[in-house]
């Protein structure tokens, strides 16, 4: 989770992204069709973070694939990871001369930016022919489980962080409109939905997250943004409810009955420079 909001640069760590990106773009690549990944020479993944989509672009494409990032630990582990050229630079100001990719891309990025335009019209700058957003909605994410109470707590958790999230992070459909604003043509959207399924036997990760949640650690990701919406004693009664949901998540671990599907939709968007 984002370690701490600092001016405009929402922060993440390495594990957070490593956490959330986990099986993304296993099952199904078809929702990247019109990226025509084959096809690209050059690519821009802007945001790239520790490189989770990079490793797709140049896995499905013969093309150079370079990361941009305004955070300089990041870029090391996507130089190292998934080997890749980085260069550091904020979105809003590539430092990347005109026409110098022929796809640009981000994932996660737009959500996180106050003023996501800004970056679509360095995006268009810098292509000389497609530009993308991978944006999830964060606002439609679906959670199952058989700790019926873990339901109910993250969709009250997720409502108060949608409200007091300061930028737009159920961006979704309305991508495609914004890239119509800075003159994008043929632009198209598609959806992925990124399904994270835990059951039996359960991964190494599995487990932390049920420790993590047991410990109020998953909760605490988010406390800047739940505080700035619920009273102290709100949020103080949701951490606790939040943890006694965490031991429940570890007990049906122990007994081997715990199951949570989560599927977060993503939305492809795709332009051309014209
Ligand atoms: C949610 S992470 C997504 C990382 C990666 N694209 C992925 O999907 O795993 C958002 C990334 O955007 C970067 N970021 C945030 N604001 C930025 C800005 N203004 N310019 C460049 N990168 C930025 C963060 O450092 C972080 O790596």
């Amino acid at each position: 989770m984002p370690l701490a909001a600092r001016s405009t640069v929402r922060r993440f760590s390495e594990a957070y992204l490593s956490r959330t990106r986990e099986g993304m773009w296993e099952d199904s690549r078809d929702a990247l069709a019109d990226l025509d990944l084959p096809g690209r020479e050059r690519i821009l993944d802007v945001g790239c973070g520790t490189g989770e989509l990079s490793r797709i672009l140049a896995e499905e494409s013969d093309a150079e694939v370079v990361g941009v990032d305004a955070d300089p630990a990041l870029l090391e582990v996507a130089r190292e990871a998934a080997g890749i050229p980085v260069v550091a630079g904020d979105a809003r100001r590539l430092p990347v001369a005109d026409d110098a990719f022929d796809l640009v891309v981000c994932q996660a990025l737009l959500v996180n930016l106050p003023d996501p335009e800004r970056a679509i019209e360095q995006f268009a700058r810098v292509s000389s022919d497609l530009v993308a957003a991978v944006e999830p909605d964060n606002s439609a994410v679906d959670v199952r489980s058989t700790v019926s109470r873990e339901q109910r707590l993250e969709r009250r958790v997720r409502a108060a962080y949608l409200e007091g999230v300061e930028t737009d992070v159920a961006l979704g459909e309305t991508v495609a409109d914004r890239f119509e604003d800075v003159g994008l043509a043929d632009v198209s959207t598609r959806r992925y939905y990124h399904r994270k399924e835990i059951e039996p036997p359960y991964s190494e990760r599995s487990l932390r997250a049920a420790t993590r949640k047991a410990s109020g650690a998953g909760l605490a990701d988010h406390e800047r943004e739940l505080r700035r919406e619920l009273a102290d004693a709100e949020y103080d009664a949701i951490r606790s409810e939040w943890r006694e949901m965490g031991r429940e998540v570890v007990e049906q671990m122990q007994a081997g009955d715990y199951r949570r599907i989560e599927v977060v939709p993503v939305d492809v968007t795709v332009g051309r420079v014209t």
